[in-house]
């Protein structure tokens, strides 16, 4: 059974609201989840056996949370592997920002470039729209584990 790691981005915690919102569906589908808040590369497992779902805020203009932060200069100074890695991103921002869900983008990017499969597309939440974000999150969760059944062996 593949394990699934909640990586959490969050300044305020929202985020972290989102991650610890997500666990009973994705144990009622059969993973095992681990939640990193924050996120160290170290201490993350990255082979076809894990699924990394990032749970990431943008804060500054466009910048990453604190949390995340250390996690994203490690990935971008190590540069490690990540080819067959599974992973989705859901996106936490505020669209009256220009900079709307970047560092959730921004993290989409880099996990590609490092060779990391994108299961989905990233799922952009607004807080505008969803003053609790974690009901966009479940809307959207069963639909991303049906594509997994794949990993739950
Ligand atoms: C100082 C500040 C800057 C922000 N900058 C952005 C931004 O550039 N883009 C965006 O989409 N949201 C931005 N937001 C909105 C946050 O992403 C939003 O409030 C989110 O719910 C915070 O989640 P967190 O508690 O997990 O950090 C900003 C919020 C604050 C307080």
């Amino acid at each position: 059974m593949a394990t699934i790691h909640l990586l959490v981005g969050t300044t305020m915690g929202a985020s972290e609201y989102i991650a610890d919102a997500l666990v009973p569906y994705i144990e009622e589908a059969g993973f095992s989840t681990h939640i990193h808040n924050p996120p160290n590369l170290a201490a993350l497992p990255y082979d076809e056996a894990h699924i990394w779902l990032v749970v990431t805020s943008t804060h500054g203009a466009g910048d990453y949370p604190e949390s995340i932060v250390e996690f994203a200069t490690q990935l971008a100074q190590q540069q490690p592997n990540l080819r067959g890695l599974p992973y989705a991103v859901i996106a936490l921002g505020d669209s009256s920002y220009d900079t709307f869900c970047e560092a959730g983008l921004k993290m989409d990017n880099q996990l590609q470039q490092l060779g990391a499969v994108q299961t989905a597309d990233p799922l952009t939440i607004d807080i505008q729209a969803y003053p609790i974000p974690e009901d966009a999150a479940e809307q959207w969760i069963p639909q991303w584990l049906n594509q997994l059944t794949q990993y739950q062996k």
